[in-house]
């Protein structure tokens, strides 16, 4: 999950990384109640969670709280890389002498963490990396050691940062190494991170990426998610511990087991080519216990989905036999009852599939088509999603 830069900064002030004060506002009054109680120079930048903000006429300097009020009206609504403006920050003004740039990541292909630091900020890293890769250096970090003062100073030495300030530098790449374990974060940027003319180093931007799979022990990162831009039927399949994944397609899918949810979703694409190039609408993987509850809630979350037009049920009973499946099938259509109203296309295998059949042909429910393999209810799934 990926933070906004005052979600950001908040975090930096928690653990004692040097900040400057910042008010959030969603409308251009707000932004002038933050200027006026912030005083002086303020800069009112946009939250959207992409780079490039400066050059997008995201970032405007402001004198005064009028200059405030009219830069967020201005800034708000604007549209950045596809990222609408809801909220702006007023921060206030620094005396920037120099720009830096430092940030921490998990660096997977090596299995470890990587510091990228240069002295030579306020470009953007991407164009510094291609165009003078040795003003940007890349240390590698020793998990179980991390960034202690020491290896902070190797850090800024490798940056060519001059003696005076590797020892002004130094501490605060020690906090934001801080942050980055102690929040679980998978990265921590700061671009810039500048010397003012009073000789202080500050955080002016901030970047932060959570590892989702901490959350566990991270009680209040659920409360920097942003739950306005998470696509509503993806919150509704996280509410009943679906894995849900919202695509483009016509075919809604619903397997057991990744793996095969994932073959479901080729085989669709293929099969849709006959039929128009209709493409699967989503993954869902229901997991190894498909219970009428689990299958129901499943399919009420595919069928909401407004570009769907039939459905591709492909289960292989294990453990879970295919005779419950079936059986999660037909009570999940009494649950949802007028609200289903798409063509399903079951192919069931595996454990007990004869009888699973049975119950299906049985019920002889008129949305329901059973395929005898996957190959055959895709392209059927396909051809009636074309229709
Ligand atoms: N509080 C501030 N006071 C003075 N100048 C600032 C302040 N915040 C930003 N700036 C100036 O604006 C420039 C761009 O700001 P910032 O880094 O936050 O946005 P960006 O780099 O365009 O966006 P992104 O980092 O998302 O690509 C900075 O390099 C800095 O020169
Ligand atoms: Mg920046």
């Amino acid at each position: 999950m990926d933070l906004f830069e005052y979600q950001a900064r908040d975090m930096f002030e928690k653990h004692g990384v040097p900040v400057l004060a910042g008010i959030v506002a969603d409308t251009p009054e707000e932004a002038r109640a933050a200027a006026e109680k912030l005083g002086g120079v303020t800069v009112v930048k946009a939250q959207v969670k992409t780079g490039g903000r400066g050059k997008a006429g995201g970032v405007k300097v402001a004198k005064t709280p009028e200059d405030a009020e009219a830069a967020a009206e201005a800034i708000l609504g604007l549209d950045i890389k596809g990222h609408v403006v809801k909220r702006v920050m007023v921060a206030a003004g620094a005396d920037i002498k120099e720009e830096f740039y430092f940030s921490v990541l998990l660096d997977r292909a090596n299995r470890s963490y990587l510091a990228l630091c240069s002295y030579e900020g306020g470009m953007e890293i991407e164009q510094l990396a291609e165009e003078r890769p040795e003003a940007l250096a890349r240390v590698e970090v020793d998990p179980g050691r991390g960034i202690d003062l020491d290896k902070a100073r190797e850090i800024a030495v490798e940056a060519k940062f001059p003696t005076e300030l590797v020892e002004k530098v130094a501490p605060v790449f020690v906090t934001l190494y801080d942050v980055y374990v102690k929040e679980d974060a998978t990265l921590v940027e700061v671009n810039p991170l500048v010397l003012t003319g009073a000789g202080d180093i500050v955080a002016l931007d901030g970047k932060v990426s959570l590892d989702e799979n901490a959350s566990f022990r991270q009680a209040d990162h659920a409360a920097l998610e942003d739950k306005d831009s998470t696509d509503p039927l993806e919150a509704k399949a996280k509410e009943h511990d679906l894995n849900y994944v919202k695509l483009d397609g016509e075919v809604g899918i619903i397997g057991n087991g990744a793996g095969l949810v994932m073959s479901t979703l080729d085989v669709v694409a293929y099969a849709g080519e006959a039929h128009g190039g209709v493409k699967p609408a989503n993954f869902l993987d229901i997991g190894g216990g498909a219970s009428a509850e689990v299958m129901a809630a499943g399919l009420d979350v595919i069928l909401g989905d407004e570009q769907v037009k039939s459905v591709f049920v492909n289960v292989f009973g294990g453990i879970t036999a295919c005779d419950a499946v079936a059986n999660g099938i037909v009570k999940a259509l009494e649950i949802l009852g007028d609200t289903a109203t798409k063509p399903l296309v079951v192919r069931l295998d595996g454990n007990n599939v004869e009888e699973g059949r049975r119950i299906l042909a049985d019920a002889n429910h008129p949305l329901v088509t059973i395929a005898s393999s996957m190959d055959e209810g895709a392209d059927k799934a396909a051809e009636l999603a074309a229709k």
